[in-house]
């Protein structure tokens, strides 16, 4: 069973195919890294594979379900087992460390329990954040406000906040782009050892494509809502970047 799975999967905007006839698998404990231009479908793609969107056409599984015919409960199931970590991480600035990792479990807790779970922590919650804290560098920081931390300090909570919800895959839209080179090698870094040691599906984009090469045994590159690359970066030819990155006559154009 794949932990996606993509068969002409196409969604619009109008009338922009957004992702365009995607057909794609990706394996239980892959780590994938989704490249290409701005406006290639990545964070689209992202969404409809952690079913915040809904595909036009074609058929898409998650863990050998179909997420068609899913329920509204079974999806909120299924958005803890897929954890996603948002562009902006979608931290909450006024809260602590602590208390935004245990908002990661909101969804599969139910409202009331949440609440409280955020007012008066578990004592076992208390331990596994620290744990997980500690994991990603920033144990100190647990009772500290997110508004108190740098970018890089968010991020890793962010990715706290993901591997709380212990998911079976983790999705992460662009996890480095606020930050300097050196931390967002870390955090590439950090994401694909722990997908190693946890054992989860790792799937990112990213614009930083060495970033992608050095850390990720598969890229998928998009253009234009299509997979026009899916293999190792050892064979992401020239030949391949041009009809990724270089700019059409069209585009062109529009510079001018
Ligand atoms: N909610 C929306 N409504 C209308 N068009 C959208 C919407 N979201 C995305 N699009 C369009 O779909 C295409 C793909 O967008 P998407 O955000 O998936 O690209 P991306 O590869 O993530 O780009 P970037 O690298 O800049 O983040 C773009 O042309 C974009 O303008
Ligand atoms: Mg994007």
């Amino acid at each position: 069973m794949s932990a996606f799975q993509l068969e002409n999967v196409t969604l619009r905007f109008g009338s922009l195919a957004a992702v365009d006839s995607v057909s794609l698998s990706i394996e239980p404990g892959e780590q994938v890294a989704f490249i290409g231009p701005s406006g290639s479908g990545k964070t689209t793609l992202i969404r409809l594979l952690n079913t915040m969107r809904r595909q036009d056409e074609g058929s898409l599984s998650v863990f050998g379900e179909n997420v068609i015919e899913f329920s509204d409960r079974r999806l909120r199931e299924l958005r803890s087992l897929v954890a996603t970590i948002p562009q902006h991480l979608g931290l909450v600035p006024n809260l602590t460390c602590l208390q935004n990792v245990i908002l990661g479990k909101g969804g599969s807790r139910g409202t009331i329990r949440s609440i409280r779970d955020l007012i008066f922590p578990a004592h076992d919650d208390q331990l596994a954040v620290h744990e997980i804290l500690d994991r990603v560098g920033i144990e100190e920081k647990l009772f500290e406000r997110i508004s108190n931390l740098s970018g890089g300090q968010q991020q890793r909570v962010a990715i706290a906040r993901a591997l709380f919800q212990e998911p079976k895959a983790l999705l992460a839209d662009e996890p480095v782009s606020s930050v300097d080179p050196a931390r967002a090698r870390d955090t590439v870094k950090l994401l694909t050892e722990l997908s190693k040691e946890r054992g989860f599906t790792l799937g990112v984009s990213l614009h930083h494509l060495e970033l992608a090469r050095e850390f990720f045994p598969r890229l998928v590159g998009m253009r234009n809502g299509k997979v026009v690359f899916d293999g190792a970066p050892e064979s992401l030819s020239e030949e391949d970047l041009e009809a990724l990155y270089e700019l059409s006559d069209e585009e062109m154009m529009e510079d001018a």
